[in-house]
């Protein structure tokens, strides 16, 4: 598959993305899979699908042989169909999805709109593959305000660099109605937003900042891409911008959900 920029920075250990944001993402699926209205007897896609944060929730309720999953990171495809035995694990991006038109009950993408280089013909794509009055469900985190980890790194880093690439700034769909918006652009109908929140507790700061050191996602690139000198600044910046915490503490995350319906 040719180089896809979205997934460039999940170059990763499925275990590595874990600590990193999947402590985040393996609760939101159950959130996420309830707003969409998964129930048995459905079939559905995960696109998007990582190491299998939402393809784990969609085979507990509809059976390994109800669901499908595809992602443009090579090794996140191995690690989610090793994770999942019987689910067909395919690579392919959102703006090209390979399954056929009509297949499903559901599509889904966590945590992936923000990714892609095209959002509307992924936004067509994930209703191609949903059958007539199936639904189509993405979310987004909010990273304006809603999501604690990622804002306070970005806050941290802001301060010592004003032109950081803040996730607020240079990704979309974080923001109420904009994953409407988008839905209703393709003709998608029935449209219904909703806000999800989840948190994680972390057990000390060093666990928090390893978890930019693993380079994961476009904070994690930033991390890593920092001279030794000023990663040890944005270390002690957001240790201050959390408080010092010298113990275990919990951040939380809210993600903009939005369902459709695909009128056929
Ligand atoms: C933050 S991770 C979310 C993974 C998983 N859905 C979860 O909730 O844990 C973003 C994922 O989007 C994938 N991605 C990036 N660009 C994409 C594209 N154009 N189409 C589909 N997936 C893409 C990445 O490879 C990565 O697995």
């Amino acid at each position: 598959m040719d180089d896809v920029e979205g997934a460039r920075t999940f170059g990763v250990a499925g275990a590595t993305y874990d600590s990193f944001m999947g402590r985040y993402s393996r609760p939101l699926a159950a959130q996420f899979a309830d707003a969409a209205g998964v129930r048995g007897g459905h079939t559905a896609v995960d696109v998007g699908c990582g190491p299998g944060a939402l393809t784990a929730v969609l085979v507990d309720r509809l059976g390994a042989e109800a669901v499908a999953a595809c992602d443009p990171a090579p090794g996140f495809v191995q690690e989610c169909a090793a994770r999942h035995p019987g689910v067909v694990v395919g690579l392919g991006r959102a703006e090209s999805l390979p399954f056929e038109t009509g297949r499903f009950d559901h599509a889904l993408a966590q945590l992936v709109l923000h990714f892609v280089s095209d959002p509307e013909l992924a936004a067509r794509e994930l209703m191609r593959v949903v059958r007539s009055g199936g639904t189509v469900s993405a979310c987004v985190w909010d990273f304006d305000e809603g999501m604690e980890m990622l804002r306070s790194f970005w806050d941290a880093t802001l301060d010592l660099d004003p032109d950081a690439p803040d996730e607020a700034r240079t990704l979309r769909f974080g923001r109420q109605g904009e994953i409407v918006q988008l839905f209703e652009r393709v003709g998608l109908v029935d449209v219904a937003e909703s806000e999800l929140r989840v948190e994680s507790q972390y057990v000390d700061f060093d666990e928090l900042w390893n978890g930019f050191l693993a380079g994961v996602g476009p904070a994690g690139a930033y991390c890593t891409s920092l001279a030794d000198d000023d990663r040890q600044r944005l270390h002690r910046a957001l240790f201050e911008r959390l408080g010092r915490p010298g113990g275990s503490f919990t951040l939380g995350a809210v993600a903009r959900c939005a369902v459709a319906r695909n009128p056929g």
